[in-house]
Order: structure tokens, then sequence, then C-alpha cells
């Protein structure tokens, strides 16, 4: 091959990687969707409050004030953390909107993607996305763990010692039963069994939540919502009871200092508690199964993200006035505050709503894997049998259980530290890359009805993307490890994409081209004839 002959073949490659596809073909596949349309802008709003409210308020927020073996924390200065966090989301949620009410179709991110960047571009923030629900749901499986056993102990007078305390490689994922091991001066190779060599430590509480969810998810979707709805219901009552006692009980000289650690510790843990926020996104993904995407999908995005700050900035200020910050524990740090208190059973009753919370999240989530692997293999970058839909219940049965296994599946490998961060670096990703489709497609697709349209652009999609860069560069200078898988992941994303998506396209070109080659051919023989 000579070299005007390589410069055109990579030239035809490079124009196939970019090409869109017209939101008119994406909204048409949308309508012919054979997923059942059923949720209200309620059923949205629980979603959206379902797949928020979970680790990041229950959890995370210990590690954000004050802070983690790869970073310092906010201190009082957490609810500054909240504020900045809440503010990155809210760009990328009126982005979000814009997109949601235009193109409402199944792949969120993804589908907005290929609408505007091509085909490339929307495969790697497919991919990206797996981070943010997939991977993100093992930090949600890892917690919801934890808060079991938070609970179960406080019954350990009624129930037998083998179920209050397992053995740790029972409840944990490997790395974590080392971390518990070393903390404890254990040797994790006598306390962790080895078959062949190999580590035995699988954390099968999270493993049954997360088969058993998948059963619910595969019963349908309206069916899963209602379960949302009695998690969220429970999940909201125990935050604002929390809210409520726990402002008694704050002493404002425990705000003092308020930024123990400046800047650095303000945007650490807005790095973290991030995390906290996201899952509004997640609502757009259940776009072909809302009766009025155009009018609901925008008012459940942003109602939900403003429902979920508010309670966010009252329980920051709460739990960071109860006591000093050095004080907040790490891992259920609003049940602690109020066990430190003396508030035994609504510290019990806040490990209850934290696991239903944990539960819709995890729901949620798998619910949104579920749906954007659903896109991605209705444009052919998955093979097509993955979405058979049960002709029962009509939802994409094979899929929904691809979903749950990677998460099964990953929580033998990862803990819940490194997959929240990569989750957070996924989701600025593809928060990052919604923003910039909404100036692209303003200026490629100017007169298309936009039944919502983000206030102020070009100027709200830019401080989306800059306050969004701004946290993920950031941050990528202080954690380590996650700042190293984060490439590999986006290096794996585009192996797959060059080795087998890209030729997969291409015969998928090649078959459509011909068929409707043939259909014109029976046209012409039926005019002559
Ligand atoms: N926002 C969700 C949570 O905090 C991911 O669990």
């Amino acid at each position: 091959m000579n070299n005007n002959q390589l410069l055109t073949k990579f030239k035809h490659i490079f124009k196939n990687m970019f090409k869109t596809k017209s939101p008119d073909d994406l909204i048409a596949e949308g309508k012919k969707s054979e997923l059942s349309k059923t949720l209200t802008v309620w059923d949205l709003i629980i979603l959206g409050i379902g797949a928020v409210v979970g680790t990041g308020i229950f959890t995370i927020v210990g590690i954000a004030a004050q802070g983690g073996p790869e970073g310092v924390g906010a201190g009082p200065a957490l609810v500054i953390s909240m504020v900045v966090a809440a503010v990155a989301c809210v760009f990328a949620a009126l982005c979000y909107s814009e997109f949601a009410s235009m193109i409402p179709v199944a792949g969120s991110a993804y589908t907005y993607t290929y609408a505007t960047m091509g085909e490339f571009m929307a495969w790697m923030v497919g991919w990206v996305l797996m981070l943010e629900y997939a991977i993100g749901n093992i930090t949600v499986a890892s917690a919801w763990t934890g808060y079991l056993f938070q609970l179960l102990k406080g019954f350990s007078h009624v129930l037998p010692a083998w179920l209050v305390n397992p053995p740790i490689w029972l409840i944990n994922d490997y790395r974590s039963a080392t971390i518990i091991c070393q903390r404890d001066h254990l040797d994790p190779n006598v306390v962790i069994p080895h078959i062949l060599g190999l580590p035995i430590s699988i954390n099968i509480p999270a493993i049954l939540i997360v088969a058993l969810l998948t059963v619910v998810l595969i019963r349908g979707v309206k069916e899963s919502t209602r379960f949302a709805s009695i998690m969220v219901a429970l999940n909201l009552l125990v935050i604002i009871s929390f809210v409520v006692v726990g402002i008694f009980y704050v002493k404002p000289e425990n705000w003092v200092p308020f930024a123990p650690n400046g800047f650095e510790g303000v945007f650490m843990g807005a790095f973290l508690i991030f995390f906290a926020y996201i899952g509004f996104d997640a609502i757009s993904t259940t776009a072909e199964e809302t009766k009025n995407p155009q009018r609901d999908l925008p008012i459940g995005i942003i109602g939900t993200l403003v429902i979920c700050t508010i309670l966010y900035i009252v329980v920051a200020l709460v739990l960071t006035g109860m006591m000093p910050y050095s004080q907040i524990d790490f891992q259920a740090p609003i049940a602690h505050a109020m066990r430190v208190v003396g508030q035994d059973r609504l510290a019990g009753f806040i490990s209850v709503g934290a696991l239903a919370g944990l539960t819709s999240v995890l729901l949620i989530y798998q619910l949104g894997t579920t749906r954007i692997l659903y896109a991605m293999s209705r444009d052919g970058f998955l093979p097509k049998s993955m979405r058979q839909i049960n002709k029962k219940f009509r939802t994409p049965h094979v899929l929904t259980w691809v979903a749950g296994l990677i998460v099964i599946i990953g929580t033998l490998f990862m803990d819940i530290n490194i997959s929240a961060e990569l989750c957070n670096f996924g989701t600025f990703t593809s928060f990052i890359i919604v923003c910039a489709a909404v100036l692209i497609l303003r200026k490629t697709d100017p007169d298309r009805h936009r039944p919502f349209r983000v206030p102020f652009s070009p100027l709200f999609p830019i401080l989306g993307i800059l306050t969004c860069g701004g946290l993920m560069v950031y941050s990528m200078g202080n954690l380590k490890t996650s700042s190293l898988l984060f490439p590999l992941w986006l290096l794996i994303g585009f192996v797959i994409y060059v080795t087998y998506s890209y030729r997969k396209q291409r015969e998928l070109e090649a078959k459509k081209e011909e068929l409707i080659n043939r259909a014109k051919k029976v046209k012409a023989k039926t005019k002559i004839s």
C-alpha cells in the first residue's frame, strides 16, 4: 500500500468513527420500543431520589469530612463541598434535561453522544457509563453488606453468633478482608482460606441482594418503581428524623475551625461527595418507559436534584455541628452520630433506612445499566440475542442478568473506595460530554424542537464542563490507584472498539445497504412489469 492509499484508508476509517446517528432515527427507534410506557412524573422523582440518596450520604460523607488514606477532608466545610458538587451537577442536569426531552431514548448520555459526536465517542461513553452504573453498584453493594451487619449487631442478644459475626471472608472482597486483618493485627494468610493457592473471600450478602434485585427488575419496571417507592419513603423518613432530632444536639463551636484543610479539603470533599449526587441522570435511561417524556423528564431530573441538594446541605450542617469533625465515623456516620448523643433507637432506625436507601440505589442503577446496554445492543455494539424481551414481563431479561453478573463478579475483586472513585471519574466524564454535546447540537441542528432548553447557553454548559473537569483533574493528583485504573478502563474500551465494535458496525452497514439495494431492485422490477 503506498502513502496515498494509506492516507485514503485512514480518512475512511476516521469518517466512519465519527459518523453520527440522526436524532430523528434515534427517536423513531425509541418509538418502536417494545418496553412498556408506564412511568409518570412522580415515578420519575421517586426513581431519582431512590437512585441518588444512598451510600454517599450514609457512608461516604464520613470520609469527605475527615479525609481518607489518599486525601484530606473538608471538616465542617463539608457543607461547602456539598454546594460545590451540587453546582457541578446542576449544569449537567440542565443539559441532560435538554437532551432527554428532545431525544427520549433509553441510552441516556450514550445516545446523546451518538447524535452529536459519532460512533466512536458513543461507544466510549457507553463504556464509561458502565463505570458509573455497574462499577458504582459495586460500591453500593459493599456498603449494603456493611449496614446489614450494623443492623444485625443491634439484635445480637436474640440472633445466633454465626449470623451476627460471620467470618470476614464471607462478607468482604479480598482487599477489604486483608485491610480488616491488618487493622486487627491478624495474618490474612491464616484468616482467609485458600483453594489451590487462591485466596477465597466472597461478599455473600452483596451477591444475594444483587441476585434478588435482578429477579425484581425482570418482573417489570412498574413493579420495580413500586418497590423503590417504599424504600424511598423509608429513606426520606430516616433522613428527616436525623435532622429534626440532631438539630437539638448541634453545638456551633464544632463548626470552628470551619475549613481545617482549606481549599484542598473542600475540593477533595466535593470530589468524594459527588458520588452522593450521582443518579439523577439515571432517570433519563427510562425515557422509553415514560408516558410523557418531553414534559416529565426535565421535571424529574431537576426536581430530584433540588430535593436532594436541600436534604444534603441540612444533613451536612447538622452532622458537623453534632460532634468535632475528627470524630465523625467512617462506616456509618449518621447512625453513629445518633449513638454518640445517646439516641440508640434512632440509630437503629437509621440503619434500617440506610439499608432501604442502598437497596433502591442498587435497583435503579441496575435498571440504568440494563437500559444503556439495551440501547447499545440495538445499535449493533452488542449481540442481538442479548436484547431478548421476556414475553410475560416485557423486560430485557438477558441484559438484566448480564448487568447483575457484572456487579456480582465485580464485588469479588473491587473494594468500596476504588469502585466509588472510578464511578466518580466515569460520571464526570459523561457529564462533561453531555454538556459539550448540547453545545454541538445547538450549532449543528439549531432549529430542532427542544421542549426544554438549557438557560444561558453557551455559558451554563461551559460552566458544567469547567466545574466537572476541574474537580476531576484536581482529585486525580491525589487518588493514585483510581487515577491509574481509569485510563486503563478507557484503554480497554478503545481496544474493544478497534478489534470488535468497529468491524461489527461495518458489517451491519453492509447488511443494511444490501437490504436497501434489494428493495430498490424489487421496486424497479414491479415498475417494469
Ligand atoms: N448517589 C448514589 C449513592 O450515594 C450513587 O449511593
